[in-house]
Parts: C-alpha cells; sequence; structure tokens
C-alpha cells in the first residue's frame, strides 16, 4: 500500500519506519526544515532507541511537499496536539495538516488519526474539510523510548471509522495482526487484536488508557506515601500489587509525579472532555491534583533540610529514563520551584544536553561535575545508571551529605554506607535485607486547596547502619 505520513515526531517516524518495514511503500512529510534535513542525513533527532538502525534496513522517503499526498492510499496523521488553552489540545498543526489533506489528497483514501485528538475530532473532519475521504481515528499506544517495540508487539490494535474504510485499514496492519509477530507471549503466541469500533469510541479510547495509567500512578504515589506514614514497606506492597493480573505490574513505581508529552496534556483534555458535557470526573481530577501534590510534598522535604542560597545537584533532567525529553518533565518542575525559593542548582543528565535558558541551570557534563561543591544531592530521573553511580566519589565531590533520591533508584544502604543521609519519596527499600525504620510517623496530611498542609509528612532519612547493605 502507499502510505504517506504527516509528521515526523516519535509517533510519525516510527509509525512510517515499522508500516515500511511491513512492506509498505511509506513517505514522510515534515514541514520543520532542520528536523528534515536530520532524518534525511540519517540521524534520528529524537534518539528512540532502534529507531535510527530500522531506518537504514528500509526505504523510507522524507519529503516537504504536501503534494505527496495525492499518491497515498493511506494518510498517517501524526502530527502535535500540545496543551493549550484550558486544558484543551491545541489543534493549530491538525488543522494544517487537514487543510493539506483537502487540498491534495485523492477522493476516498483512508486518513489515519494517529494524533492523540478531542473526541468528535474525526467525525468533525469526515462532515466537513474531510468529505471525500475516510477518517479513521487509529490512536497510538507508543511509549517514548520503547515506541519500536510497542509498534512491532502491541497489545491491541484499535481504529474507529466509516465501514468502507476498515478492510484498507486491516489491509495495513495484517502482518501484525496475522504474523503472530504483535503479541509476547509467554511460549503462546496470540495474533494481536484488532478492535474495530466507532471514530469517538477509538478517540475516547486513548484518553481513557493514559487517563487510567496516571490514575494508577497517582494511587501508586498514593500509596507509598500511606506506607510510610504507617511504617509499612511500600516496595513490599506495591510489588505485591503486581501479581495481581486485574492490577499488573507495570505502572507501579513510586516517584515523583508523572510527566511527559502525554499523560499531563491527555489527563488534562480527558478532564476538559468531561467538563464540556458537564459530566465531574471526579477521580481524574484527584489523579491530576495528587501529582502537583506529590512534587510539592518532594520540594518541600528538600527545602526542610537545605538552607536558601545553598547548592542542589539534579541528577536527571529528563521526564523519564530512556529519553532525552524535558516536556512537562517533573524534575524541571523540581528545578524551577527550588530555584524560586532561593536554591541554586546544577544539573547532570545522561541524555539531555540543552535546557531552557531561563531555567538558571548550570548543566555539567557528568554526575561528579554536578554534585562538586554542593549541599545536598537530588536524584529526579530514574536512570538506571544512576542506581550504579560511584557514590563514595559523589560523597567527596559534594559539600553536604544528603542525598534525595526522588525515583528510589539508588540503594539507600549503599548511599548511608557511602556517608550520605538518604532520603528517598517513600518508604520503598530496593536492599532485599533492608528493614523499614522503625519509627512513627503520623499522618498529618491534610487537604487545602491543591497543597498538603504544614509540616511535611514521611520523607525521613534512612535510619539503616552504616555498611549494613552491599
Ligand atoms: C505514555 C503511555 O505509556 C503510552 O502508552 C502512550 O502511547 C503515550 O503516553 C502517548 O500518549 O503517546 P510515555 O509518555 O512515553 O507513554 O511515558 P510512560 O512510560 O507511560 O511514563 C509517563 C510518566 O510516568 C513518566 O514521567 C514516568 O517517569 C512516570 N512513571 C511511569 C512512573 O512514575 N512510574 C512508573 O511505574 C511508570
Amino acid at each position: 500500500m502507499r502510505v504517506t505520513v504527516l509528521g515526523a515526531g516519535y509517533v510519525g517516524v516510527t509509525s512510517a519506519a515499522v508500516l515500511a518495514h511491513l512492506g509498505h511503500q511509506v513517505t514522510c512529510i515534515e514541514s520543520d526544515p532542520t528536523r528534515l534535513e536530520r532524518w534525511r542525513g540519517g540521524e534520528d533527532p529524537l534518539e528512540e532507541p532502534g529507531l535510527a538502525e530500522l531506518l537504514r534496513d528500509v526505504h523510507l522517503r522524507f519529503v516537504e511537499n504536501p503534494r505527496e499526498l495525492s499518491l497515498a492510499d493511506v494518510v498517517v496523521v501524526a502530527v502535535g496536539t500540545p496543551m493549550g488553552h484550558n486544558g484543551t489540545p491545541d489543534l493549530s498543526q491538525l488543522e494544517a495538516a487537514t487543510d493539506e489533506i483537502r487540498r491534495f489528497a485523492r477522493e476516498r483514501a483512508v486518513v489515519l488519526m494517529r494524533s492523540t485528538v478531542p473526541v468528535g475530532t474525526c467525525d468533525r473532519l469526515q462532515n466537513a474539510s474531510l468529505a471525500d475521504q475516510y477518517v479513521v481515528s487509529n490512536p497510538e499506544f507508543l511509549r517514548e523510548g520503547h515506541a519500536l517495540e510497542d509498534a512491532f508487539h502491541p497489545s491491541r490494535i484499535i481504529a474507529g471509522g466509516p465501514e468502507e474504510a476498515r478492510g484498507v485499514v486491516e489491509e495495513l496492519y495484517r502482518p501484525i495482526t496475522r504474523s503472530r509477530m504483535g503479541q509476547k507471549g509467554n511460549g503462546h503466541p496470540a495474533a494481536t487484536p484488532f478492535l474495530w469500533m466507532s471514530a469517538r469510541s477509538a478517540e475516547l479510547a486513548k484518553y481513557a488508557a493514559n487517563g487510567f495509567l496516571a490514575t494508577k500512578l497517582s494511587f501508586v504515589n498514593e500509596i507509598a506515601n500511606l506506607a510510610q506514614s504507617v511504617d509499612a514497606d511500600a516496595s513490599a506492597v506495591l510489588e505485591s500489587m503486581g501479581f495481581d493480573p486485574r492490577i499488573g505490574a507495570q505502572h507501579l513505581r513510586p516517584g515523583l509525579g508523572w510527566g511527559g508529552s502525554c499523560f499531563p496534556k491527555d489527563t488534562r483534555a480527558l478532564q476538559a472532555i468531561a467538563d464540556g458535557v458537564g459530566y465531574d470526573f471526579v477521580v481524574l481530577r484527584a489523579a491530576i491534583e495528587q501529582n502537583t501534590r506529590q512534587l510539592c510534598r518532594f520540594a518541600e522535604a528538600i527545602e526542610k533540610d537545605v538552607p536558601r542560597a545553598s547548592t542542589v545537584a539534579l541528577l536527571g533532567l529528563a521526564f523519564k529514563a530512556g529519553t532525552p525529553d524535558t516536556r512537562e518533565s517533573p524534575a524541571l518542575a523540581l528545578v524551577r520551584r527550588l530555584t524560586h525559593g532561593g536554591l541554586h542548582v546544577s544539573a547532570y543528565d545522561p541524555a539531555v544536553d540543552a535546557l531552557p535558558a531561563d531555567l538558571g541551570v548550570r548543566l555539567r557534563a557528568t554526575a561528579v561535575e554536578a554534585c562538586a561543591g554542593a549541599d545536598a544531592i537530588v536524584v529526579a530521573t530514574e536512570w538506571p545508571e544512576f542506581a550504579e553511580m560511584d557514590l563514595v566519589a559523589l560523597r567527596r565531590a559534594a559539600r553536604g551529605d544528603l542525598l534525595f533520591d526522588g525515583r528510589e533508584v539508588i540503594s539507600p544502604a549503599k548511599a548511608t554506607a557511602a556517608g550520605f543521609r538518604y532520603y528517598g519519596i517513600s518508604g520503598l527499600r530496593r536492599d532485599p535485607e533492608a528493614r523499614p525504620a522503625q519509627a512513627s510517623y503520623p499522618l498529618r496530611s491534610r487537604v487545602d486547596g491543591a497543597l498538603v498542609d504544614g509540616t511535611l509528612v514521611g520523607l525521613r532519612p534512612n535510619r539503616e547502619p552504616a555498611g549494613s547493605g552491599p
């Protein structure tokens, strides 16, 4: 099939590369000349693991001219829909893409909407500017850093729109749904489910999935906070939950809140959808609010122990490990909060090499450099390499002995052995032999507007004796 993809972001190029690998003739249209040149030069500006290698293996054209749309049987829309006013997505890129499709795409071409758009968008386009094409909602479920894995082995393919387009969409994905390359099984390969529904249902299905995962994480963070306050071991509690297949073991890691270009935007968009029809989505509202509190709670713990005008070394700036992406990163929100409160920040991230100028942060080339002379160290992204850091070298470089681990990636016992006072985000302990600290922490938090009240509960120093761990 001839496929033209509009938008060379991580969803667009991943979809394009995978469809090319499946045997389709694929062209990618990108209007940003800098990005276009980098793709054409065989570079992956997004640093998505495996993507540059796959691009070398497949035949994929990158062009600027929207007239290419006239050749397509299938047009894939993968433009950005960033957060706009009042939580509703900014659809300006989508409107521009729609205009090009209207002008150049052939009649009865299938327009696959991969971008995350408000419920009713596909119907609206179908009934107006794209009346000559078939508009199908086909949401993506690709995680940054795992986009190829998720595209080749999707848990499901969801699509919805006019019945006339169904056969084309089934055909497009048939190599995945039929060849059983789809689901990674445990010895029992199963075909990837292809779920056909209305466009509105498919659009809502995307928001529902991200909204649910974000809510799950907010709940996980609450359990971790509560566990600490009642002297339970959050890691044991959360691990036990993961064994229940109805809950699932993924997205159970507590942290300083969820971020990125999807969860914050999509939860707010889902809330706006509910608000728009007068429905009070109370659970989602609470999840969003909890996410703000989670970050505040961690920041307050730092501010309580680190005097104003001190220097904090921040390790991790990306919104999660495995990506250089800092969009809606909790780490950057933390920087803003700490610098606003009078602290200086020097930072290191294994993948981030540039920061917004207004952030006022000194970016260093290594963790040790970032920690040199710092009064406290804060871990803000769950990079696995942080677990392997030479903590003795960090302790030697730093002036102070406080280590705040917002992602629980560092072994408390190792940190203590290296001479740090370790603060985890919860009572979570990664060392099997480590015991939860024995102390009584009465629950004092109360709801007061959007913030937790007063003195912070939880977030205490690790009390394990030095050298008790590996
Ligand atoms: C998310 C979804 O997971 C994808 O299925 C979806 O397709 C994508 O959004 C999208 O809408 O395009 P992504 O934003 O790449 O993918 O990141 P996740 O891996 O889901 O992580 C989101 C946030 O949750 C990160 O800040 C991460 O650090 C945090 N997180 C994740 C935790 O705090 N704990 C966990 O256990 C997992």
